[in-house]
């Protein structure tokens, strides 16, 4: 073989090598993409928002889900005067009227799409009548509906009864409602990483092996429940508080909904602060918050040494 045909041989082995390196190094960089939350699903934010606070909210929720964004654009802008709520605006004249259905100037596509975090602004304690146009026109059927919203005060639970009563065929999970205060980096991970886990089928029970004999953790429907039945297997050594509940704290935290039950039942299995896992095993009242996983039926005294816990699927 000539010189010259070697060097282009060799010059082609080095081209097509460093493309590949690239395709790699473009690879690796999808994948890693800051604090995402991984789903496997394609997602997309649809939001509507008159001012800009739930425009922000929205591009954070579509950075931590990896989602699309579409913003919902009326036809007819909402200027000041339309959202003085003080007065006669046409924004309260919409809202007081139940056939109002402000028209969408945007085509909106969302056939490719199976997962829809759904914002808007609260006004007068429900969604804007142009949500209600976006579900007249668009066909939500088998897709989630993730709603979330911004608002002075009023919570996101009204409207999302409202939204189930206006179109009962769609799946419309809880959502979750922000400030301007409450739409930190952290809150709307934990609200992407929650709503991840409740699109998801609830899993009923997981078996608890506790000083080798089996027990049945009756699990509540909620994503708490079943992030720690993904995270099993676990194997714990969870040490005694107070000769009434063994507790073993979580290298991760898990989504929390905490409250205050008042009293504990023995055989409760709670999540106390983010990643605090107790097993109860004597009944008592109580002052402090925790979010419930599930209950244990026929837990016997646990006594007072630590003990070693196996969570399985
Ligand atoms: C017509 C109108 C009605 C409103 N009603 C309520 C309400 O019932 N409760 C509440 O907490 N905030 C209410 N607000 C405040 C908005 O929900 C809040 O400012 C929201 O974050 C605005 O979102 P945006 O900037 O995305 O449009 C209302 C605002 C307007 C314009």
């Amino acid at each position: 073989m000539n010189k010259k045909i070697i060097i282009c041989i060799l010059v082609i082995i080095s081209i097509l090598f460093i493309s590949g390196c690239n395709k790699k190094i473009e690879k690796d960089k999808t994948n890693t993409k800051n604090n995402e939350v991984k789903t496997n699903n394609n997602s997309v934010v649809l939001y509507f928002s008159a001012t800009g606070t739930t425009k922000t909210v929205a591009q954070k929720i579509a950075k931590y889900s990896d989602s699309d964004i579409i913003e919902i654009i009326p036809k007819v802008k909402y200027t000041d005067k339309d959202l003085d709520y003080n007065s006669d605006c046409r924004a309260n004249k919409e809202q007081n009227d139940s056939k109002s259905r402000p028209e969408i100037k945007n085509k909106i596509d969302i056939s490719n799409y199976d997962t829809i975090y759904l914002g808007y602004p609260i006004w007068w304690g429900t969604n804007p009548k142009i949500i209600l146009t976006l579900l007249d026109t668009y066909d939500f059927t088998g897709k989630t509906i993730i709603p979330f919203c911004t608002s002075g005060s009023t919570d996101i639970t009204n409207s999302v009864t409202e939204l189930r009563k206006y179109n009962s065929k769609l799946k419309i999970l809880d959502g979750e409602r922000f400030t301007s205060s409450t739409n930190s980096e952290y809150s709307i991970e934990k609200f992407v990483e929650k709503s991840e886990l409740n699109k998801e089928e609830a899993v009923k029970e997981m078996k608890v092996i506790i000083n080798n004999k089996e027990y049945i953790i009756n699990l509540e429907d909620n994503a708490t429940a079943r992030k720690l039945v993904k995270m099993a297997p676990l194997e714990l050594n969870m040490k005694d508080l107070n000769d009434n509940e063994k507790y073993y704290y979580l290298s991760e935290g898990l989504p929390v909904d905490p409250y205050k039950p008042g009293h504990i039942e023995k055989g409760d299995v709670m999540l106390f602060d983010t990643s605090c896992i107790v097993i109860f095993y004597k009944s008592f009242d109580t002052t402090f918050d925790y979010t419930k996983i599930g209950h244990i039926d026929n837990l016997p005294d646990l006594g007072s040494n630590d003990i070693k816990v196996k969570f399985e699927q």
